[in-house]
């Protein structure tokens, strides 16, 4: 069984996808970690992320695993690297390159097939399960979301920068060619700006229930 949830950046999916998992004994993929590794990757190779073919090559020729939430490339764990500013910037332009969204969504439905996953990212529900058993589109304004993303302490910028640095990825987010950031018609939406944590986590399991 799937479950998917979409939603912006620091809407607090996340925490509550990964509760979810733990909740129903599911597999917890986070596919934002797939994209924030292949940009790692990419600096680190020092390909410029201008230049999509570079790109594409890299991520079409590098070993990535995905394992109890950790994100391995050529074997090697990258999980610790993959929440930065620098990552938080470059990775939302590079998962807007079709190619690499095939490699990284080929990669989830692989994992999807063996078995039971609470999926969340920006295009679970509409593109990579469209027909997954439940659908959750988990929201905030962007006021709450930079103060969270705030609140976590991991970034160096102030409370008004990550609020335009969020404002800018839900732009490119939402105007991807293939995999954009939208609310599918049908899925169950839930504005969690007013909600603590735990609210969320009963709401949905009161409706996957
Ligand atoms: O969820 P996140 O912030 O860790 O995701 C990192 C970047 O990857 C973000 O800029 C959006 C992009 N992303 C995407 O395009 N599609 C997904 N399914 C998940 C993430």
């Amino acid at each position: 069984m799937v479950i998917a949830i979409d939603g912006p950046a620091g809407s607090g999916k996340s925490t509550i996808a990964k509760m979810v998992a733990e909740g129903k004994g599911f597999t917890y993929i986070n596919s934002g970690k797939l994209y924030r590794a292949i940009t790692l990757g990419c600096l680190q190779a020092g390909i410029d992320l201008k230049n999509s073919e570079k790109v594409i090559e890299f991520a079409k020729n590098i070993d990535i695993t995905y394992e109890k939430d950790q994100v391995f490339l050529d074997g090697k764990d990258v999980t610790a690297f993959l929440h930065t500013d620098e990552i938080d910037r470059h990775s939302s332009p590079l998962s807007a390159i079709v190619p690499v969204r095939h490699i990284v969504n080929d990669l989830i439905r692989k994992i999807a097939r063996d078995s039971n996953i609470v999926v969340e990212g920006r295009d679970m529900t509409t593109v990579v399960f469209p027909d997954a058993r439940h659908r959750f589109y988990i929201d905030a304004s962007a006021d709450a979301r930079a103060k969270r993303r705030f609140d976590q302490g991991v970034s160096n910028l102030s409370l008004e920068e990550i609020k335009t640095a969020i404002l800018q990825r839900d732009e490119i987010d939402k105007n991807k060619e293939e995999g954009s950031l939208k609310i599918a018609p049908d899925v169950q939406y839930l504005d969690t700006s007013d909600l603590t944590i735990i609210e969320v986590y009963d709401k949905l399991i009161d409706k996957i229930d």
